[in-house]
């Protein structure tokens, strides 16, 4: 009923939105992840999928259920997450990077499970790609693409730095340090920033936070005519 009775102002746009942490294993039993539970990025798929858009999710592991009229792709690593969303980036007018991807995997997995020695112990770490980095720099013309940002400090400023550096249109900054924002939560407070404008929203439910989200992309989407 609530499909029926949504305005459907996102038919016939193709929208890609990617939730949830990734999993880098380090052995057979083990892994390094984040807190990200995905609730962000499910909010805007149920949402876009709502309204209209066909939905394509790139989740990592979750608790959620996947959202219905969604093409939900899980994955585990940031490789595999990189190779999901890029192999179908090229055909989405709107692409929504909601996801905590890891920024380092262990350099080496090993395939027996690691045994405690005496005293201490170093992971060696190698860099994940960054995913929305390489869509900004192979991006279709009139493709929109938006970011999030997580930040305990100089959120705005680390929030512009970020915006520029991988050419994106709008990025969604959200402060760690702000009750109700953040992690496990089904709020969200955020700062929505393009190149010129900073839009602040209150304290609002996440399917809310998503459904603003969606009316100033599709807003800056018409003002750019694409
Ligand atoms: N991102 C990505 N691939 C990565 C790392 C991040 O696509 N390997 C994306 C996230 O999905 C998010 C945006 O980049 O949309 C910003 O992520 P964030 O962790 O806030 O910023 P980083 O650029 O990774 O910088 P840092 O963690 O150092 O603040
Ligand atoms: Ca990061």
């Amino acid at each position: 009923l609530e499909y029926a009775a949504a305005s459907k102002d996102m038919k016939g746009l193709k929208v890609l939105v990617t939730a949830g942490p990734t999993r880098e294993a380090l052995d057979p039993v083990r892994y390094l992840t984040n807190h990200s539970t995905g609730k962000m990025g499910y909010a805007i798929a149920r949402e876009a999928a709502l309204r209209g858009a066909a939905v394509t999710l790139v989740s990592g592991p979750t608790t959620l259920e996947p959202p219905l009229f969604v093409d939900t792709v899980p994955v585990e690593s940031a490789r595999e997450m990189f190779d999901a969303v890029t192999s179908r980036a090229w055909e989405q007018d709107i692409i929504i990077k909601a996801a905590a991807v890891a920024d380092y995997r262990p350099a080496a997995v090993s395939e027996d499970k690691i045994k405690k020695l005496d005293g201490g112990s170093a992971i060696a770490l190698e860099r994940t790609d960054d995913i929305l980095k390489h869509l900004g720099e192979h991006r279709r013309a009139g493709q929109f693409l938006c970011g999030f940002s997580m930040e305990t400090r100089d959120m705005i400023k680390n929030s512009r730095a970020k915006l520029a550096r991988k050419h994106l249109d709008m990025i969604v900054a959200n402060n760690l340090r702000v009750a109700g924002a953040g992690f496990g939560v089904d709020t969200n407070v955020v700062t929505l920033i393009t190149g010129e404008e900073l839009l602040e929203l209150p304290l609002l439910g996440k399917d809310e936070v998503a459904s603003r989200l969606l009316d100033e992309i599709l807003a800056r989407r018409k003002a750019k005519k694409v």
